[in-house]
Parts: C-alpha cells; sequence; structure tokens
C-alpha cells in the first residue's frame, strides 16, 4: 500500500535551509518512514535566489510569502529556518493553520513568546518540534543511554563550552546574529542553547537557578550589506554600527537532580571553531564528547580493573547505538548533516504514527526560561531562579 504523503513547505534556504533540505532528500533512503515526505516548497524573500535554490535542493516549487504557504490545504509540515526574530510568529501562525511545526532553534527571543507558542502547540493534536539536532548524534544520544542505565551513578557536574571563532575579526559585519532585536541574544542564544539541551537531555533533569556574566567586547563592527544569510562570505558597508548582544556569556547552574554546571560560549576563541565541548561526572565515571570528533565518546569508569583505569574512546557508530543500524558497518563514520536526517526520522515516525517528537515546543520554552534567567542574572549580578 502506498504510504501517505506528507508535503513539506521550508522557509529559509541559507545555511540550516540546506541541512534541512538534504536531510529531507535523505532520510526516507535510510529509515523506513510510515510516511513519504514530499519536499513541496521552498520559501525566501528573494525570487531569484530561492528558486536557483530550490531547483539545487530538489525542492518541487518556491515562494516568496510563507504566509501564503502556511495557508495553503495542500501543505502538512512547515520547517521554520529564518533567523530567531520570526519563529514565534511563524511558528503560531502555522499551527493555528493546522500544520505540523519543526522550528530551528531557539523557540523564540523571549520567553513570554516560547510560553506563548507552547501554549498554542499545546491546544492542538500537531507534532512540534524544535530543532535541536546534536540530540540526534548517536554519540549523544547514547550517552544519555549510559547515564540512565546508572553508569555513572548520580551525577555531579556538568561542564559545558561551545566555543567558536568566526566573528573574531572586526572587520565582520553586523550580521543578524549580531543584532539583539533579531537574535535575541549572541553567543548564548546561539551556542549555550545547544549546551542547555544537551545537559537537560543527556541528565535528564532540569535547571533549577543560575549565576550568569557576559562581555561585548567588539562594541562596533560594519554594516552588513549583502544578507543573505550563511557564516562566511559576507559584505559590509562603509559605515558603522552597534554590536547589541554579547559576544561572551559564561554560568554557573544548578539542577533538579542535584547536579552543578558550567557554561560558556563565545566566538571569539581563536582556532577553536565549532567547539562544541562537554564532559559530564558522575560517583562511578565521567564521559566526555567533543563535536568536532563527532563519532567518539570518552569515557572513564571507576569499576575498570586498577591498572587499566584512564579514559578510553569509544566508536559510537556500532549498530546497536541510536541511529546506527541505519548507516555503515562499525567506525564507517557519520556527519554533521547525519544529526538532521537522524531529527526527520523521528519527525516523520511521529506524524506517521501519532506520537510525540522531541525536542518539542515544551523543550524548547525551558531552554528559553534557562537563557532569559541568565540574561536576568547577568544584570541583577546576582542567582535567579529559572521559571518552570
Ligand atoms: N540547529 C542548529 O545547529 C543550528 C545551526 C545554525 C543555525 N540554526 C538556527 O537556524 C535559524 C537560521 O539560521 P541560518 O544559519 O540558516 O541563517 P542564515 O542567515 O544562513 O539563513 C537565514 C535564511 O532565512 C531567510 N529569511 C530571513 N528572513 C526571512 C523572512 N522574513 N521570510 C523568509 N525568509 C527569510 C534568509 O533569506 C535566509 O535564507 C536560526 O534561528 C539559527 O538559530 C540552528
Amino acid at each position: 500500500m502506498a504510504k501517505k504523503q506528507i508535503n513539506v513547505a521550508l522557509i529559509g534556504y541559507a545555511f540550516m535551509g540546506k541541512a534541512h533540505s538534504n536531510a529531507y532528500r535523505q532520510v526516507g533512503r535510510f529509515f523506513d518512514l510510515p510516511v513519504e515526505p514530499v519536499m513541496k516548497v521552498l520559501v525566501g524573500r528573494s525570487e531569484a535566489k530561492v528558486a536557483a535554490a530550490a531547483a539545487q535542493f530538489g525542492w518541487q516549487e518556491y515562494s516568496t510569502s510563507w504566509e501564503e504557504v502556511i495557508n495553503r490545504p495542500d501543505i502538512d509540515l512547515i520547517d521554520i529556518g529564518t533567523p530567531n526574530d520570526s519563529h514565534a510568529l511563524i511558528s503560531q501562525a502555522a499551527l493555528k493553520a493546522g500544520k505540523h511545526v519543526l522550528c530551528e532553534k531557539p523557540l523564540a527571543i523571549s520567553l513570554a513568546d516560547a510560553q506563548e507558542s507552547y501554549r498554542v502547540a499545546a491546544t492542538t493534536n500537531l507534532v512540534n518540534g524544535i530543532c535541536h539536532n546534536y540530540r540526534k548524534a548517536p554519540a549523544i544520544a547514547f550517552a544519555r543511554q549510559l547515564v540512565a542505565e546508572g553508569k555513572l551513578g548520580k551525577i555531579r557536574h556538568f561542564r559545558g563550552t561551545y566555543l567558536q571563532d568566526w566573528i573574531l575579526d572586526p572587520s565582520v559585519p553586523l550580521v543578524w546574529r549580531l543584532d539583539k532585536d533579531i537574535a535575541g541574544s549572541g553567543s548564548h542564544g546561539d551556542l549555550n542553547a545547544h549546551l542547555i539541551d544537551t545537559a537537560r537531555f543527556v541528565m535528564g533533569a532540569e535547571f533549577t537557578e543560575v549565576s550568569g556574566l557576559s562581555e561585548t567586547f567588539i562594541k562596533e563592527r560594519p554594516l552588513v550589506a549583502d544578507t543573505d544569510g550563511g557564516l562566511t562570505g559576507f559584505k559590509s558597508s562603509g559605515e558603522m554600527g552597534k554590536v547589541t548582544v554579547d559576544d561572551i556569556t559564561a554560568f554557573l547552574a544548578r539542577f533538579d537532580n542535584g547536579a552543578t554546571g558550567t557554561f560558556e560560549a563565545t566566538r571569539l576563541a581563536p582556532g577553536r571553531k565549532n567547539y562544541n565541548r562537554w564532559e559530564i561526572n558522575g560517583e562511578k565515571g565521567s564521559i566526555a564528547f567533543n563535536l568536532e570528533r563527532m563519532n567518539e565518546l570518552e569515557v572513564y569508569l571507576t569499576d575498570d580493573p586498577q591498572g587499566l583505569q584512564g579514559f578510553h574512546t569509544i566508536q559510537t557508530t556500532e549498530n546497536f547505538m541510536p541511529y546506527m543500524d541505519a548507516y555503515w558497518p562499525v567506525a564507517h563514520i557519520i556527519g554533521y548533516e547525519h544529526t538532521f536526517i537522524n531529527m526527520m526520522k523521528d519527525l516523520f515516525d511521529a506524524i506517521g504514527n501519532g506520537t510525540q517528537f522531541t525536542p518539542d515546543f515544551k523543550d524548547g520554552m525551558r531552554n528559553q526560561a534557562v537563557l532569559e534567567a541568565v540574561e536576568k542574572s547577568v544584570v541583577s549580578r546576582s542567582w535567579e531562579s529559572v521559571a518552570h
């Protein structure tokens, strides 16, 4: 019997537009899905550019109006890959139009907007997903299994750093990620948001209170002339503008499982390109991960025999590890794009089987609550509790 078709519309065609498009194209080639995704419409603002992207990525149609597309009766799923300030508006409108929604992180640029998006989602039976794709890396999903099985015993610490250097050069222009009105925050919402999701996911714990600091080192940058997206190839205009977001945000945290946490995100760490590195320490061992070596986990277990104890590196590409039976024999590695393919597998399973996709809008809202409590603490210079 033919599978039910799910017509997808994707808004945004740059960095995430490419990653999501590739995942829609690939997911049914690796996984046996209960439904058939159809790459129906790609949406962008410039007709010439969205037409070219639609042809390159394999979309049947293109459009320059997301408002029109979310109201099309033949569209089942809206995927939002636009800058942050539009997420709440588009996701709420799409849910109200009866569409399943996958929204790039963050869910919104304020907790109030994120709460409203969650409230709207909770009034429907529609799938509502937030794109924290690193959860879908086999290493991270396997780390969660090890923690849940008690291999590390009671967890005491989560220690995360997410470091990049792509805005190190002061001539990098004021792209939307450096504008608070569009991005909400800087490294904090861009990078700490990923660590926050990972900590919640791997430990199965909630943040209770936080204490943070932020700094903006490069306070002015050239205005951007070309606003087409991506993290490279910008063109600047002659004028300067004010950077309105943090270059670095670091914070301490406490969790409801009793663990403590430290977090740091910056895009001014020379030589660190996409260093999403975290470590978790329990009473019986530790696990460490680095996205730049995403097929590996470093593991230390105190139960190992004396003389053989030490961190060892395991390949998380064994076929019994999460998602890996769809791919290759062990250690025939996978990459960044597979985190999105794995996410689409879970998404279409949820749509086809009527089950819940995670992370969902509740996870997005909780993430936003942590981000906002840290920002509050930076201003108050004191500990702030995290809203639930
Ligand atoms: N999950 C991840 O790991 C990850 C990684 C990068 C970015 N993101 C998130 O994805 C989102 C997009 O980031 P990106 O790096 O792809 O940005 P980008 O700047 O590369 O692309 C943004 C796209 O949105 C389009 N766009 C902007 N405003 C629009 C509008 N009003 N209507 C229609 N299209 C519009 C632009 O033309 C462009 O195609 C952001 O929210 C970001 O936080 C997530």
